[in-house]
């Protein structure tokens, strides 16, 4: 059974932060070192870290998903791998405790529904002041070959397991906006009915901000675990995000 630690904060960074979206495995190598240096710089402990692939999974996975093909599975899995060693390197730079949990070796499809089997390796990490750093992923499906597992899902699923006071996803834009551009300050399952999100500009095989959104809403409304939307290409938002500081724009979804 799990236990879980006082207050955990699960932080997704997403891939349209660490990496050039819209090309192919080109990572932000500036950015990645500036995040983890804001991780180390807010000392929180007891922190779950997600990724998001972006350009080191989403063109990936878009060929896969096209021709089915087992290297292809590997090809994306490899990649995703790479950029997650970037981030728990540059994590190590900034004398934090990190570890790669990667997803294909814990989590399955079956059934339809995402199996998860990472709680033991996550509370352990926790428990020893290490940062479990988790990422977008292909997995094994029951039904034939592989499916994805995004980042997103691995927040609410790490959220819901062990109980997060504060989830915050950080992506490229300022938060959820508004057909005009504006931010809006709160969602609610209500709202995103009238609203009309988008995916991504690139490519992005789990369904970008919309898949995001209705995510958390659920994870909201169902769980009583709120999340923050923000801009984590901006300063500092990380370190405000982790010191629980109020002057972070963004968007608070709530159920
Ligand atoms: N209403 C909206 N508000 C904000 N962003 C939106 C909206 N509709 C679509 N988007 C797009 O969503 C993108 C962010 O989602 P996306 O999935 O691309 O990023 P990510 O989750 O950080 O990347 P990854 O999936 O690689 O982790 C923004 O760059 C923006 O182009
Ligand atoms: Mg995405």
């Amino acid at each position: 059974m799990t236990t879980t630690p006082e207050e955990v904060y699960v932080l997704k960074i997403g891939g349209s932060v660490l990496t050039e979206k819209g090309e192919l495995k080109q990572p932000r190598p500036a950015t990645i070192r500036r995040i983890a240096q804001e991780i180390a710089r807010a000392a929180r402990k007891n922190l779950i870290l997600v990724h998001g692939a972006g350009s080191f999974g989403h063109p990936q996975a878009k060929v896969y998903l096209t021709t089915r093909e087992h290297k292809d599975a590997l090809i994306t899995h490899e990649a995703v791998k790479e950029l997650n060693m970037l981030v728990v390197s540059a994590l190590t730079d900034c004398n934090l405790k990190a570890i790669p949990l990667h997803p294909l070796s814990g989590v399955v499809s079956k059934g339809g529904e995402i199996v998860y089997k990472l709680n033991d390796q996550i509370e352990l990490a926790l428990k020893q002041g290490i940062i479990p750093v988790l990422h977008g992923d292909i997995i094994l499906d029951d039904k034939d070959g592989f499916c994805i597992v995004s980042g997103d899902q691995l927040v609410v699923y790490a959220a819901k397991a062990f109980k997060a006071s504060r989830v915050g996803v950080g992506t490229d834009v300022d938060g959820v906006l508004d057909d005009s551009g504006a931010v809006i300050r709160t969602l609610t399952l209500q709202d995103l009915e009238k609203q009309n999100i988008k995916g991504s500009e690139h490519v992005d095989v789990t369904g970008g901000m919309k898949e995001k959104v209705e995510l958390l809403v659920q994870l909201a409304a169902r769980y009583k675990i709120r999340a923050v939307l923000f801009n984590a290409t901006k300063d500092s938002n990380v370190v405000k995000f982790l010191r629980g500081d109020d002057d972070l724009i963004g968007t608070l979804i709530t159920g």
